[in-house]
């Protein structure tokens, strides 16, 4: 499959990087990007052919992969929209609508929203997907296999959920960042120095997720196992309910996945 990405990245890169890894003939792929130190990087970095024009990029592709920032996206869309007719389009922009790409098309029906996150940097990401009605269930394997190079794959069944989705793993990073933020604060209360924090607070997130990952068991259970009576688990834990920690961090998911609506609406307005 040949695949045209237009906008050259963060996200386009480390998908990049995660199919050449698997194997992908970077004759296949092609990247448009505006920036000229940015199109030598990928050239050099990864053999793929790196132009400034999206369109020239897109000429011919089986899929044209958008990863450009969401307010860049109208323009761009309409550049490329003429060797579009028929390639899948994926979509990697928050909060841009299916419904929104489509018209700009001109009624394309065979795009792929897909709501990425940052650890596919890593290739630890988590990747939702919404395809719309004209995707075949070849195109879909296509995209499973496009987005499993840099971690995990989740097909919603209705496009809001991707709302909700950026609110939990779209911006879940951040809210991990702020929980390790909050422990090595009190590693340094602790007495403890800024490599000793770093190393407890990251190594005890990465442990903790790993075990929640391997096990069947939720959360709660894993949690209780860890608190013993009368210890300091418990009065840690005593201490966060009281403060209303777990409220707040549904509060809020909740309000980002108001956000992404807001903006989503925002977007679409012609
Ligand atoms: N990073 C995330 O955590 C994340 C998560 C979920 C979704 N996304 C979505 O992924 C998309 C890409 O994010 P990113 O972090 O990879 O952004 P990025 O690093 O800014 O990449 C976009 C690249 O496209 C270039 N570009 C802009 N207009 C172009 C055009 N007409 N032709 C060719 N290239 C063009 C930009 O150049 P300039 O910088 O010069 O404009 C930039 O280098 C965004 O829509 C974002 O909403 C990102």
């Amino acid at each position: 499959m040949k695949i045209a990405f237009i906008g050259g990245g963060n996200m386009a890169t480390a998908i990049i990087g995660g199919l050449l890894a698997r194997g992908a003939d970077a004759a296949d792929l092609r990247v448009a990007e505006i920036d000229a130190a940015a199109r030598e990087r990928l050239g050099r970095e990864f053999g793929v052919t790196a132009v400034a024009d999206a369109l020239e990029a897109a000429a011919g592709a089986d899929c044209v992969f958008l990863a450009v920032k969401p307010q860049q996206m109208r323009t761009v869309v309409a550049s490329v929209a003429p060797a579009c007719a028929s390639a899948l389009v994926v979509s990697i922009a928050a909060g841009i609508r299916t419904a929104d790409l489509s018209r700009w098309l001109g009624g394309h029906d065979r795009i792929v929203r897909v709501m990425p996150n940052t650890p596919a940097l890593i290739r630890q990401g988590l990747s939702a997907a919404f395809p719309l009605a004209g995707v075949s269930a070849g195109q879909r394997a296509a995209v499973d296999d496009l987005l499993g190079a840099v971690g995990k794959v989740l097909w919603v069944p209705d496009e809001d959920a991707l709302d909700g989705v950026t609110a939990l793993s779209g911006s879940g990073p951040a809210y991990v960042f702020y929980l390790i933020e909050a422990m090595q604060e009190a590693a340094g209360r602790l007495g403890f120095d800024t490599e000793a924090a770093r190393l407890m607070s990251i190594q005890t997130v990465l442990g903790a997720a790993g075990l929640a990952a391997q096990s069947t068991e939720p959360a709660a259970t894993l949690r209780a196992r860890v608190t013993s009576k009368g210890g300091t688990t418990e009065r840690a834990l005593q201490v966060l309910e009281e403060r209303g920690a777990k409220a707040a961090f549904v509060d809020a998911i909740e309000a980002a996945a108001v956000k992404s609506r807001e903006l989503g609406d925002a977007f679409g307005r012609d």
